[in-house]
């Protein structure tokens, strides 16, 4: 085993690290942690520090680490047939029967799953399939993709668009000219202090008309947003925010695509988020809870409406040109096939409500009287606080004095993982479903703790 300092050493000298301050990390000013192990909800580094991970890695360990049925499925296929394409026609035992797996748990109108590998990829495979329908339909001109500031849809070029946070733009030429941004349905962050929840689900409507009609309905094809914010807060929407833009969005005929790549397969306590919120999409975006990231594999389910014509546009046009090399890969399915199982048999939703349930209300009732605390919000195994400087004119701290991030480290530093959200002064928390209440008490008391000691 190779010493710490060596690979240290290695670790800043050959290692790219995503989303990562490259010149601190290069330089040995910002700290790395390699970690060795997990079971449940812990992990541990090869300092020999158990952390309780709250955040299940980047929210995509549902069910937990160190579960030996998904390590042997993934095993027996990687012995079996570790790789076939799925090109033409070809498959594997392990990717047909996730797909039917999939499509057994998906809100009703859906018709077929795309597999990809990650978030980002699902997305841009999404964006192309809605030009593709419309080009098929005879509306070239109906490409443009609406989507929302503080929405997180993935850092590719088109992906990265349509994520609508500042830092995934800048310096980058991004957004690209064909995604357009509406406002996020973020209550607690509302210009104006004095609407109420209502009016201010009004405005976002309002919002939404108002870009559609300078931008002209026949040039946008799709709307894209997570169910609840996640990477650009962890903010559930407003009630009747989805019903509203939705009928907005069916006025104009402009397609609902649906990112659930964190709250796909039990997040928010219901299988789906357009469970949870009465979405009625036409595409679905899925991964992380797919395979539980035991291996990497997204997919995209498309609805009825739109698998109609893209088998029109074959007919058309010839097999579709599109598709990746690991596609539907093997070893992601038999860890998906494994996953979903588990996620049954363990009843890992049930206990998802049941517990992130008693974890934002603890969450809430320990914290929300702070000074310093704007706001507790969550649903499901999804709760954030968010944190301001003045509490009665909700004055937000200087994004230089890295509160969020402060905070966060003084609760790893008690062997609590959460998430210094990357837009504001937010800390994360989606832990595996299978947290007790006894971690969530230990969650809740060392945030308190960690609050405490960043800001008294
Ligand atoms: C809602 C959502 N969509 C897409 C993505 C991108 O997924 P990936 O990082 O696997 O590309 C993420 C990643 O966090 C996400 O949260």
């Amino acid at each position: 085993m190779l010493k710490n300092d060596q690979l240290d050493q290695w670790d800043r000298d050959n290692f790219f690290h995503p989303s990562t301050h490259l010149a601190q990390f290069a330089r040995g000013e910002a700290p790395n942690r390699v970690i060795t192990g997990g079971t449940n909800c812990h992990i541990e580094d090869r300092d020999g520090n158990k952390l309780l991970d709250a955040f299940a890695g980047l929210y995509c360990v549902n069910v937990g680490y160190g579960r030996q049925d998904i390590a042997a499925a993934i095993a027996e296929q990687a012995r079996e047939l570790a790789y076939y394409h799925a090109y033409v026609g070809h498959g594997t035992e392990a990717s047909i029967t996730l797909s039917k797996m999939i499509m057994d748990r998906a809100p009703k109108n859906m018709s077929k799953v795309y597999f990809g590998l990650s978030g980002s990829d699902a997305n841009e495979t999404n964006v192309k399939l809605i030009w593709y329908y419309n080009n098929i339909l005879g509306r070239p001109e109906k490409k443009k993709i609406i989507s929302r500031w503080r929405g997180y849809h993935g850092s590719g070029l088109m992906t990265g668009s349509l994520t609508g946070l500042e830092l995934f733009h800048k310096k980058f030429d991004l957004p690209l000219t064909q995604v357009i941004h509406t406002e996020a349905p973020y209550y607690f962050r509302r210009d104006d202090l004095d609407q109420s929840e209502e009016q201010f689900v009004q405005h976002c409507v309002d919002e939404l008309e108002a870009l559609i009609e300078r931008e002209g309905a026949d040039t946008i094809a799709a709307f894209i947003g997570e169910p609840v914010l996640g990477t650009g807060g962890i903010v559930p929407p407003p009630a009747g925010y989805w019903q509203a833009i939705q009928a907005v969005l069916k006025k104009h005929d402009i397609l609902l695509v649906a990112d659930e790549v964190v709250t796909g397969f039990g997040r928010l306590g219901t299988m789906f988020g357009s469970d949870h919120y009465g979405l009625e999409p036409d595409l679905i975006t899925i991964a992380k809870g797919l395979t539980s990231a035991y291996a990497p594999l997204s997919g995209s389910i498309v609805g009825d409406k739109m698998w109609k014509v893209l088998e029109q546009g074959t007919d058309e046009n010839g097999p579709i040109g599109h598709g990746w090399t690991y596609s539907a890969h093997p070893i992601g399915a038999a860890a998906g096939v494994a996953n979903l199982k588990l996620l049954d048999e363990l009843d890992l939703i049930a206990n998802n409500r049941e517990v992130g349930g008693y974890l934002n209300k603890t969450m809430s009732d320990a914290l929300a009287g702070h000074g310093n605390v704007g706001d507790v919000r969550g649903e499901g195994m999804l709760c954030a606080v968010e944190f301001v400087k003045d509490k009665d004119s909700r004055t937000f701290f200087d994004g230089a004095d890295k509160v969020g991030p402060q905070i966060a480290g003084a609760l790893a530093a008690q062997g609590v993982i959460g998430r210094a959200m990357p837009q504001g002064d937010i800390l994360g928390f989606a832990p595996p479903f299978c947290l007790t209440r006894e971690e969530a008490d230990e969650v809740v008391g060392k945030t308190v703790k960690a609050v405490q000691q960043v800001l008294g």
